[in-house]
């Protein structure tokens, strides 16, 4: 899919293709459609960064939670999004055994606990061994430093995800 192609979709379909660049929050791509048109892939990905920057804490914090727990109740259960699924899978957690399933849902809990919100690496650039001594690692941090860490772990899934979509289209007749 190239820019062009991105200006030209109506507010129904850019939604629907980029309302999951921000796990679960349509809303930022709805915001973001009014800034088009886009000069390129990247141009496109600072609008979405730049709205994430621009909320309020409680919005930052709000954008995190909206995210599911790795290795969590919503993978149990198959109710992933696609790309959710498609990062902890590539991360390994989708084949953890009991006790590292357990231990890092201990780890989940210790950190939402502390920070309010869940931990959220960018899985998909991770390997199974490291994604859960990050927590543990990130756990000690001190609360704005962690918030910044988190969001920016967002924007690592979001700009993997804008890759996925414009690069995946382009292949395409
Ligand atoms: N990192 C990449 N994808 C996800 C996700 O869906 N949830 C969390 N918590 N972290 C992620």
């Amino acid at each position: 899919m190239d820019i062009e192609k991105v200006n030209s979709m109506d507010f129904g379909e850019f939604v629907d293709v980029f309302g999951n660049v921000v796990e679960r929050c349509p809303l930022i791509a709805a915001a973001v459609r009014s800034q088009r048109p886009f000069s390129d892939l990247e141009d496109l990905e600072q609008h979405f960064f730049a709205f994430t920057d621009a909320l309020p804490q409680s919005g930052q914090e709000g954008v995190l939670r909206c995210h599911p727990d790795l290795a969590g109740r919503e993978l149990q259960r198959g109710e992933l999004s696609a790309e959710s699924q498609r990062e902890q899978s590539a991360a390994g957690l989708t084949s953890l055994g009991a006790a590292e399933r357990l231990w890092l849902a201990e780890l989940n809990a210790q950190y939402r606990a502390r920070f309010g919100f869940p931990f959220v690496p960018a899985a998909r650039l991770s390997d199974r061994a490291a994604v859960p001594r990050e927590p543990a690692r990130r756990l000690h941090c001190p609360p704005a430093q962690e918030l910044s860490t988190a969001l920016g772990e967002v924007k690592k899934i979001g700009r993997r995800r804008l890759a996925d979509l414009l690069g995946s289209h382009a292949a395409e007749p």
